[in-house]
């Protein structure tokens, strides 16, 4: 597969790194390959017939009237080689297409789990019913482990897509669409919106965390409990965020802010990017986006409120603290 190599960085569609992802990389190739044979016949024929005829030398062409074997052939040929193709590629919608069944039988730490994904202008949501855990931007899933999503939108037609996961699906607002994965390897997985959907569609990017069973728990752990109680500058900004206008649109478990408009804050310092994938989530690039989030990513629903400085700091410093 030395030509399509060339395509396999990271998060290219050829490195796959799930198992439906597999079947489809496997897909491709095979239709590569017949198709790579077809070429070089018909081209191979075509330059031959190109050469031996252009001479000075070459008998004049011969003009055939019907030619019932050759009709056969050419008509017989091209859909073998289509039916060929239409079952095999028939084995891998079905293979990708259908969830694989759940076993209540399935090992402790193997149990498939669930996550719906909501598609917003322009950022993922990821809740965990089950587990009563709902984040944004960074999807965390055991290795191993069949992922089923349910993937939906809030508000236009979105595409969730994670190259080197497979089960590249529409998120449509007021239909829920299934798929699924299952992670073989551990690592980061980059993914993107993959459907126009707005002026930063091309900034609604997601990545996901494929970790080991025990790293997934302690995750889960860390995301269901509550914030803790804080003190300085944190404490201030949790004044701050309670009192201000941030409640109206995000929600922090277990305090007074339960907006749903904007990405369920609750342990924002967890995630490693912020603001649907545009920046790292540091304390710099906090500041960025809480001084100006329509510099950062101009047209997104998060106004600037002009907050002063200090106040900023103490927010910076409050949403750190959110582990
Ligand atoms: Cu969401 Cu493109």
């Amino acid at each position: 597969m030395a030509a399509l190599s060339g395509c396999a960085g990271t998060s290219s569609i050829f490195n796959p790194a799930s198992v439906n992802a597999q079947e489809i990389s496997s897909l491709i190739q095979t239709i590569y390959i017949i198709a790579a044979i077809v070429f070089v016949i018909v081209e191979g024929l075509l330059i031959y017939a190109a050469i031996r005829f252009s001479r000075k030398s070459a008998p004049p062409a011969s003009e055939i009237e019907g030619n019932v074997k050759i009709e056969i052939g050419w008509t017989l040929l091209p859909a073998i080689v289509l039916a060929i193709v239409f079952f095999v590629s028939l084995k891998t919608l079905s293979s990708v297409a259908y969830l694989p069944p759940v076993s209540a039988s399935d090992p402790p730490g193997q149990q498939p789990v669930t996550v719906r994904v909501v598609g917003h202008q322009w950022w993922w949501e990821f809740d965990y019913p089950d587990l009563k855990i709902t984040t944004a931007d960074e999807l965390h899933v055991p290795v191993n482990t069949v992922v089923y999503l349910e993937v939906t939108s809030n508000d236009v037609i979105h595409s969730y897509w994670v190259p080197q996961l497979g089960g590249k699906i529409d998120a449509i607002p007021g239909q829920t669409n299934h798929t699924w994965f299952k992670v073989t390897q551990t690592g980061t997985f980059d993914g993107q919106c993959a459907e126009f959907c707005g002026v930063e569609h091309g900034d609604m990017r997601l990545k996901v965390v494929a970790e080991s069973a025990d790293q997934f728990q302690t995750w889960v752990k860390d995301q269901q409990s509550p914030i803790p109680s804080l003190s300085g500058e944190a404490a201030k900004g949790e004044q701050y965020f309670l009192q201000g206008a941030c409640v109206g649109c995000h929600t922090i478990d277990g305090t007074a802010a339960q907006g749903k408009v904007g990405p369920n804050l609750t342990h924002i310092a967890a995630r490693s990017i912020i603001a649907g994938g545009v920046l790292t989530n540091t304390p710099e690039n906090l500041t960025k986006w809480l001084t100006d989030p329509q510099a950062v990513k101009p047209g997104n629903i998060m106004p600037n409120l002009h907050l002063p400085a200090d106040e900023i700091q103490a927010l910076v410093a409050f949403l750190g603290s959110l582990k």
